[in-house]
């Protein structure tokens, strides 16, 4: 099964999870492609430390994702930051960018996870998610839920994994998240 994950993400936050999925499926025996949507103009902060320059030069240096790529995909996972309780605007341009595509029915049948970054637990990161999926919807796609029992004693979100981030700059994956992405993972592979 051949896995490709688009992300955007400016801060690193929803990068580092798109990376543990990437990682975790790889174990999984999946083959697996991380993308970017366009975002020209992104621009690097000064002061950071040492650690959020390495995870940002590691996102920068992502193949930038075009509507053909997610072609030979049979599933597509996607990430975004949320931008007031939705997806960013860029990576709302890389879904507007697959008009030709949704209108040629080319995703179809697809198999479909959602991902997202917020800066706070009340701050609609599940609204993110589900735009996610309402794009995966028009698109013919079959979305996956994060089923509450997958990983017993965590709150998770039934539409996806929300990584919280405080609105920092990523450094390294937070063990929460990295464990909800592990127990994802196993039952996109496993059950979906
Ligand atoms: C324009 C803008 C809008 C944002 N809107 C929200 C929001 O509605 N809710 C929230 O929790 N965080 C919001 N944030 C914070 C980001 O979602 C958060 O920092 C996220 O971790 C960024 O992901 P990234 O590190 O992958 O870029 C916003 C940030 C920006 C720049």
């Amino acid at each position: 099964m051949k896995i490709v994950i688009v992300i955007h993400s400016v801060c690193g936050n929803t990068y580092l999870t798109a990376k543990a999925f990437q990682e975790e499926f790889l174990k999984a025996g999946r083959e697996v492609s991380l993308l970017r949507v366009a975002d020209p103009s992104w621009t690097e902060k000064p002061d950071l430390s040492d650690k959020a320059r390495e995870v940002l030069s590691a996102m920068r240096a992502l193949p930038e994702a075009k509507p053909n790529d997610l072609l030979n995909a049979d599933m597509i996972l996607m990430g975004s930051p949320t931008y007031f309780g939705n997806v960013s605007a860029q990576m709302k341009a890389f879904m507007d960018s697959t008009g030709g595509v949704w209108f040629k029915g080319q995703l179809v049948g697809k198999k479909f996870a959602a991902f997202a970054s917020a800066g706070n637990t009340e701050g609609g990161g599940d609204l993110c998610l589900a735009a996610l999926h309402t794009y995966a919807k028009y698109m013919g796609m079959f979305s996956a839920p994060l089923p509450v029992t997958t990983l017993p004693g965590e709150n998770v979100n039934s539409l996806g994994i929300i990584q919280y981030s405080n609105g920092k700059y990523a450094e390294t994956l937070d063990a929460k998240t990295s464990r909800v992405v592990t127990a994802f993972v196993h039952f996109l592979a496993t059950r979906f």
